[in-house]
């Protein structure tokens, strides 16, 4: 496979649904819009919800995004692994009423297959339950039946807290034996670290309701979402979003602060490396989009950011601020996707 950079792999993708006559769209802000469910925007379709319900009128009935994101349920892993983050970018394609199933999935395949250069035989699928419908997609597409695999809802039903959620199916790439279990019945859903999860397609048709019930959307969409750190670790032949030449670029730019070596994960200084590399990402974004520290809600998840990355700069050693200075490795390289950043340097920095 063709080694692709991060930004290179975002701007395939959207010309890529550009030319299937989708609406490019810009990530909204991290502040959710008239939803009350969440916090921060977490998801591609989050700021999408009133589109799916039909209760908004979208640009285009075809759309899509790469959306900046922010998940902090996972914060205590951050570091520690080689792939949890607090801030990433998922790419979607979306359909309010329009294509269903078959398009989404067979557009999956070919912008993998043609313009990112992935093989069949690496690629599985999972679908929810008895969705025969997906089954008889991934066949036509020539998916090797063996590869498909049927998951129940913990798997494959989407939902984030309330509105449009559904059935969905999950794409997998074979990373080889030589990272798996060794179990004869290893595969998607395994525990092992064979097979990565690389693109999700919701084929969202409830709305999730307050008192925990589902309802009939007034039509069937599709939502879409391919986390951009994780192809791009795929595409460079890496282990850890911390490798990803945008994300390295921060992390180096860590390490020339501190003056202490990196040294992939193996080290407890690592992880205070990653941790303000991701922090420092995240808590970048959150600002250009106005959010301020604060005792409560998102300027509380900001805050709370913004100390544990200038704490572990103190554990590398660190001795004056270092925050500031570092965030212009993030506008550089986020910039020209996120021309906020660029425009907001001077508010971000102060
Ligand atoms: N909503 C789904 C997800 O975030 C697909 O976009 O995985």
């Amino acid at each position: 496979m063709e080694k692709l950079g991060l930004n290179e792999i975002r701007s395939r993708f959207l010309k890529f649904y550009e030319s299937k006559d989708h609406y490019v769209g810009k990530s909204a802000s991290l502040i959710p819009r008239n939803d009350k469910s969440i916090l921060i925007i977490n998801s591609g379709m989050a700021p999408l919800k009133a589109y799916f319900a039909g209760t908004e009128t979208p640009p285009k009935k075809r759309m899509c995004t790469c959306q900046k994101c922010i998940r902090t349920g996972d914060i205590d892993n951050v570091g520690h692994t080689a792939r949890h983050g607090t801030f990433f970018e998922m790419l979607g394609n979306f359909s309010f009423g329009d294509y269903f199933k078959k398009e989404s999935l067979t557009w999956g395949i070919e912008f993998l297959t043609e313009h990112l250069g992935f093989t069949m035989d690496k690629l599985w699928a999972t679908v929810y339950l008895d969705d025969e419908e997906a089954i008889g997609i991934w066949k036509s597409l020539g998916m090797n039946p063996d590869h498909i695999v049927r998951l129940g809802k913990e798997d494959n039903f989407w939902e984030i807290g309330l509105g449009p959620c559904g059935p969905d199916s999950e794409i997998f790439y074979d990373r080889g034996e030589e990272f798996g279990c060794g179990k004869p019945d290893c595969k998607p859903g395994c525990d092992c670290d064979r097979f990565l999860e690389i693109w999700n397609h919701v084929f969202t048709q409830f709305s999730k309701e307050e008192d925990g019930s589902y309802s009939d959307l007034s039509h069937p969409n599709i939502d879409t979402g391919m986390g951009l750190e994780r192809m791009a670790c795929v595409m460079q032949g890496t282990d850890s979003i911390f490798d990803v030449d945008t994300i390295k670029y921060i992390l180096d730019g860590v390490v020339e602060k501190s003056g202490v070596a990196y040294h992939d994960g193996a080290e407890p200084t690592d992880v205070s490396i990653r941790i303000i590399t991701d922090h420092l990402r995240a808590m970048t974004f959150m600002i250009a989009d106005g959010i301020m520290p604060s005792n409560e809600g998102r300027g509380y998840v900001l805050r709370r950011l913004l100390r544990r990355a200038a704490r572990h700069g103190k554990i590398l050693g660190i001795k004056d601020t270092f925050l500031v200075e570092l965030s212009n490795r993030v506008i550089e390289v986020s910039g020209e996707a996120y021309p906020e950043l660029v425009e907001k340097k001077d508010y971000i920095q102060k």
